[in-house]
């Protein structure tokens, strides 16, 4: 390691203390490789703060000696965004330290909670005082709020409560530069000036690194049902979510598309699951209403049930008796990811469209995958509910790994053109990080880029926070020449 590399490194530990800083020969593996598998380069050293002022602390130094920083959580993102850069020059903020729950108000409904805060922990924490927080994804085990609010995340529960965006009331904010920005207020309503706020979620770690949030909460649904219903087709799925709205009185809070390729790879990745269905079906939704007070969600959704039946939109399902079997039904949602990424080499990708014309853009986007690559098995599920699928792709059995990747980047550009038709997103909740950035910018038009390279320009002109990530580098640099 040069000198300066090393004074700095020394400059980091007088900060924070030896305890708080990860150095070479240290394995870095933990920070370095990301859930699906991506790896790129080593960080120079890991930061892990305890405090706000120690963040930011940090980044002032980084500032003064022109280093590059990345800000972590928990490394679920599936976009790259957290991944050290392959030039081993950047630093990791890991908030992994500042995992604090400070407060919980159950009359506003808010609660107070660190950016390294685990999800998970947090929804644990909010139903001990009967409260809820509605964010819910296969990582809240590992993801942390942090990493939720800078990759505005979705989930499971959207179409009720909404995503990040519309669950955040306030946020405090370590930028660039050192500064705190500090937003950490609990008004629902607050007309002041531009929305700073909404600027930081979803920005990807290249604004500023989130280091608190104050967060809305819900009561603690009461009754809860959960359904697995069999349906025919993906168009059907869609003629009973609009059946669902209408017939559930809005008390409809999941609604994924589950195809019989993913319960397979669920029951691949864990075998002590059972088809809760005597057959197989081709395609199934899960579905969860849920309720407080006096509600009688059961009749509701028995009501529902059957009118879906009499339209020939559910072929058959399985209603849970019970909490517990309706964790077994959400944890066949959870396994098939894992059954995918047990399936190595495989296109993962995060679109959306128009609610109305899901149906048709998975019957379009099949038919072009099918003709370009017949042995592929394409596996369309998601959040349908919101218009969103995770449109992936298995490519031929036995393909070598290299030429998989080809075939998949290949398939992933004709699924876009499909979807361009149809004025959809490439990204509707993963982001853009660096994997989607040249399917974004390709579609970007030049004043929305030119506005996103200002905003960027504006916070961090060095381009020392995040860098390369949504936006190359050399295009905030080259601007400045103009
Ligand atoms: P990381 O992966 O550590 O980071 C993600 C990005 O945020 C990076 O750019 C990073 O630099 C930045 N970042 C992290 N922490 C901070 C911070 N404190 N301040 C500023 N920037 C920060 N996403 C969905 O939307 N819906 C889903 O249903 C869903 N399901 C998933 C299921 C699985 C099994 C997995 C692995 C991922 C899933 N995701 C889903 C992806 C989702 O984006 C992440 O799970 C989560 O939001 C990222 O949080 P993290 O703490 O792991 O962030
Ligand atoms: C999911 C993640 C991948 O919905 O977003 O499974
Ligand atoms: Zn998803």
């Amino acid at each position: 390691m040069d000198t300066s590399k090393a004074n700095f490194i020394d400059a980091l530990v007088a900060l924070l203390g030896a305890n708080a800083i990860l150095q070479p020969p240290e394995d870095f593996a933990r920070y370095t490789q990301d859930w699906a598998g991506h790896r790129l380069g080593e960080p120079l050293a890991v930061a892990r703060p305890k405090t706000t002022e120690e963040v930011a602390a940090v980044v002032r130094l980084c500032r003064e000696n022109g280093v590059r920083m990345v800000p972590q959580g928990g490394h679920t993102g599936l976009v790259g965004g957290a991944l050290p850069d392959k030039d081993n020059n950047e630093i990791v903020i890991s908030l992994e330290r500042m995992n604090r729950v400070h407060s919980i108000d159950p009359v506003g409904f808010t609660m107070v909670v660190d950016g390294g805060c685990v999800l998970e922990e947090i929804k644990r924490i909010a139903e001990e005082q009967e409260c809820f927080f509605p964010l819910s994804l296969g990582a809240q085990g590992s993801c942390q709020i942090g990493g939720n609010i800078a990759t505005n995340a979705g989930g499971l529960n959207v179409l009720r409560y909404g995503m990040m965006r519309e669950l955040v009331l306030g946020l405090e904010v370590v930028l660039p530069d050192g500064r705190i920005w500090n937003g950490m207020t609990a008004l629902r309503k607050d007309n002041r000036a531009y929305n700073l706020k909404q600027l930081f979620i979803g920005s990807e770690g290249t604004l500023g690194i989130v280091t608190a949030a104050v967060l809305k909460l819900f009561p603690k649904p009461e009754q809860t049902q959960t359904a697995l219903l069999a349906i025919p087709s993906v168009a059907a799925a869609m003629q009973l979510y609009t059946l669902a709205r209408r017939s559930c009185s809005d008390l409809l809070s999941a609604f994924e598309l589950i195809p019989r390729k993913c319960m397979e790879l669920a029951f691949e990745a864990a075998p002590q699951l059972t088809d809760p269905l005597d057959v197989a079906y081709p395609y199934y939704v899960l579905m969860e209403t849920a309720a407080t007070g006096p509600v009688d969600l059961a009749q509701m959704m028995e009501n529902f049930v059957e009118q879906g039946m009499t339209a020939e939109l559910i072929l058959d399902g399985v209603l849970a008796a019970s909490s517990a079997q309706a964790l077994q039904l959400w944890f066949i949602r959870e396994s098939m990811l894992e059954g995918q990424r047990m399936r190595g080499e495989h296109l993962r990708t995060d679109v959306s469209v128009p609610i109305s014309a899901l149906a048709d853009f998975v019957d379009e986007a099949t038919t072009v995958v099918t003709h370009y690559s017949p042995e592929s098995t394409v596996i369309p599920y998601g959040h349908v509910g919101d218009g969103n699928l995770h449109f992936n792709i298995l490519p031929p059995p036995g393909m070598a790994a290299e030429q998989a990747v080809t075939v998949l980047h290949e398939l992933e550009e004709l699924i876009f053109d499909v979807l361009d038709r149809f004025n959809g997103s490439i990204s509707a909740e993963h982001g853009i990080g660096r994997i989607k950035q040249q399917a974004y910018l390709k579609r970007a038009s030049e004043a929305e880029r030119e506005l996103l390279v200002s905003i960027k320009r504006a916070f961090d002109p060095d381009c020392l926070m995040s860098a390369d990530r949504v936006l190359p580098a050399s295009m905030i640099k080259s601007s400045m020449n103009k």
